[in-house]
């Protein structure tokens, strides 16, 4: 948007700029408002956006729990514990045949089918009700002088441009950040993979009471839900696989083929009503602060989604981030934010090594021959027949306890 000539200035001060208005944004200006500490939320999405853009849906405990006892809710009742579908458990599905992981039996955790959009939903609620100062849908955002005294420009939706000022920024910006550009030193660390995934949302009833991973030989599947007559599925494709090729005929062969079983697992077909490609890579940038700029969530890093870490990485980011912050704050030290770096990404480097080899244990890579898929069947069988194995995966599936 161009900025007309003569419209001045509004400038505005704040305590802490959040670039970012997604979840893990919103949850950071959320729990530093608990703190005491007043946020300005910058994205350039509109709410409408964010609210339809389908991302996954399962949350760890902890996740749960950090919505559940800051007061996102207020008053009202945990909208997470009375919509969201709490899961004991998952399939995972290979040779044919299921295999249930019972994670409450494992490790005496759960975790809950409740999807990012709704958790944008609670936390949009949570920071209009509490007075929060949110724009969405700007443009222009652009932040200057992160070493010295923090500054972000932008243009609101009616064209009139602004500046905030502010002691600390924090990048929420995704995984297409802009703000991790301005952390001077960086390290960055990638993997690509050669497959994406096909993700879609019908209208049927469940397969499954819980989610199925499955390995075929013809590739990954997941059967994920959404409502009793919505559900979610996905399988591994070529990342450069055009949406619009697929009827629905040719998506329901496929995921049929990789479901199909001796054991006669019934998978139900229905419209499909949204279909995508999404992208798929492990990513890493440390440190994450720079100065007076510190990064949180995907800004930071990103996972594949097998395993369904990207929200809840976020979350805990965040967790952290403004308890080091409001801290730092407060005794006017900023030599203290190093400490989030190190806090979080120890929890980062277990989520990339889990997503990764949850990824590589249930997908086929081009050229895959016998070996490999041998291979990855041996694992998957001894994956599923030790106590300690299965707990290994539960473990990391629940989340690790928060440090
Ligand atoms: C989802 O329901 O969208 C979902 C669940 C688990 C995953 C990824 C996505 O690992």
């Amino acid at each position: 948007m161009t900025t007309p000539s003569r419209a001045p200035t509004t400038t505005h001060r704040t305590r802490v700029v959040v670039v970012g208005g997604g979840p893990a944004g919103l949850m950071a200006s959320h729990l530093l408002h608990r703190a005491g500490v007043d946020t300005v939320v910058l994205d350039h999405r509109t709410v409408h956006e964010i609210e339809t853009t389908h991302r996954a849906g399962i949350l760890e405990t902890d996740s749960v729990r950090l919505l559940t006892d800051t007061g996102v809710y207020g008053q009202g009742p945990a909208r997470v514990l009375t919509e969201g579908d709490r899961h004991g458990g998952i399939f995972l599905r290979f040779d044919g045949e299921s295999h249930h992981l019972d994670f409450e039996r494992l490790v005496g955790n759960s975790v809950w089918l409740y999807p990012q959009t709704e958790v944008f939903t609670d936390l949009h609620r949570a920071r209009t009700r509490d007075g929060g100062d949110l724009h969405h849908g700007v443009s222009d955002v652009a932040v200057h002088d992160v070493t010295t005294s923090p500054r972000v420009t932008f243009t609101d939706a009616e064209g009139r441009p602004h500046e905030v000022l502010a002691e600390v920024v924090v990048g929420a910006d995704g995984s297409r950040s802009a703000c991790r550009d301005l952390v001077a030193g960086h390290r960055r660390w990638f993997r690509e993979y050669p497959f994406a995934w096909f993700g879609i949302l019908c209208e049927a009833p469940r397969s499954s009471p819980e989610l199925v991973y499955t390995r075929s030989e013809t590739g990954f599947a997941l059967i994920s839900q959404r409502t009793e007559s919505v559900q979610r599925m996905y399988f591994q494709c070529d990342p450069a696989e055009n949406p619009d090729d697929w009827s629905d005929a040719r998506i329901w062969d496929e995921l049929q083929g990789r479901l199909a079983g001796r054991d006669g697992f019934e998978l139900i077909e229905g419209p499909v009503v949204s279909r995508s490609v999404l992208p798929f890579r492990s990513f890493v940038q440390t440190p994450m602060r720079h100065g007076r700029l510190v990064l949180a969530g995907d800004a930071a890093h990103t996972v594949p989604p097998t395993g369904a870490k990207g929200l809840n990485l976020a979350l805990a980011d965040v967790k952290v981030l403004a308890e080091v912050l409001a801290d730092a704050l407060a005794k006017d030290d900023l030599d203290l934010l190093d400490a989030y770096t190190g806090r979080a990404l120890a929890r980062v480097w277990k989520a990339q090594h889990f997503s990764y080899w949850m990824t590589t244990m249930l997908h086929r890579s081009p050229g895959d021959e016998g070996f490999d898929d041998l291979r990855q069947l041996g694992e998957l069988h001894s994956l599923v027949s030790s106590e300690a194995g299965s707990t290994y995966l539960a473990e990391g599936y629940t989340g690790w306890p928060a440090r």
